[in-house]
């Protein structure tokens, strides 16, 4: 069923673990992703980002999303990844949304307080959540990209700030997290992190998940990380299934292959995820 951020961190609280925001680039990962979170019986986020959104897919994929989401007896987030407007919050919301993330973490502190609480207000007319993000994520994706000369990591004053002033559903944190591949081991300020957790009131997200290793993953969730997002290595998974099947010239035997790597590796993440608590 559809549901909203509200409900499915909520959950992931009350069991000490994450919940995972799958980008979704096509309707067979769409597919590939609700039958994995059906198979573990875990709510789960299915995320539209900025490239999906610049090939023309907002509307193609939120009503994909929607059709397998109102059949679903699991609890499924359709939700706006990176929103970098109100314009595009608007656009998500006309097509169903459930939630979107306002990214204003390029903003003056003052400015993302106050596109935050626009899109709250626009969110809150339609029933659907909102992630904000201070600080900033690494590397690059989607065309979101971070000016390494300037700084990234998350101010505890910043989120003590930012929950004053306005009232998200979730926040993501810049501690060191990188959107695509680690050029080795990633780098998180787990000090840092803890620092947010312990003054923060609203649920905390932790972007670039793909190559974070499972300890630390395990210890994020410790420190109060509620969803996960994953994108890189999806599309990976399912670019490596069609192609190991490219021989066959099959059409629908390189589909079901990418298919299945998405669900295998839809469905390790969501153990990883449940932390043993679920
Ligand atoms: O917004 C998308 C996520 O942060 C995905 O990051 O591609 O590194 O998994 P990732
Ligand atoms: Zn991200």
């Amino acid at each position: 069923m559809l549901t909203t951020l509200k409900e499915v961190l909520a959950f992931a609280e009350e069991k000490k673990a994450a919940i995972p925001a799958f980008n979704i680039d096509n309707m067979e990962i769409v597919q590939s992703i609700i039958k994995a979170s059906e198979e573990e019986n875990y709510p789960v986020i299915l995320a539209v980002g900025q490239a999906a959104i610049k090939d023309g897919k907002l509307a193609l994929l939120a009503a994909t999303a929607q059709v397998l989401a109102k059949k679903s007896p699991i609890p499924v987030v359709l939700h706006l990844d990176h929103g970098q407007s109100l314009e595009q919050v608007r656009m998500a919301l006309d097509c169903g949304f459930t939630s979107v993330m306002i990214d204003g973490s390029k903003l003056p502190f003052h400015e993302n307080v106050e596109i935050s609480k626009r899109a709250l207000e626009m969110a809150r007319a339609a029933g659907a959540t909102v992630e904000a993000e201070l600080g900033c994520i690494l590397g690059v994706e989607d065309d979101i990209s971070h000016d390494d000369s300037k700084p990234f990591l998350v101010r505890t004053e910043d989120v003590e700030a930012f929950n004053r002033a306005v009232t998200v559903d979730a926040l993501a944190v810049g501690i060191g997290n990188a959107h695509g591949i680690y050029k080795g081991l990633p780098n998180l300020d787990f000090d840092r992190l803890s620092e947010v957790n312990d003054i923060s009131s609203v649920p905390l997200v932790l972007h670039g998940g793909s190559g974070i290793p499972g300890d630390m993953i395990q210890k994020a969730i410790s420190l109060g990380i509620r969803k996960i997002n994953v994108a890189t290595e999806i599309r990976l998974a399912y670019v490596r299934g069609l192609t190991k099947e490219v021989e066959s010239g099959d059409f629908y035997t390189m589909s079901n292959s990418g298919k299945a790597e998405v669900v295998a590796l839809a469905k390790e993440k969501i153990h990883l995820f449940k932390n043993g608590n679920v």
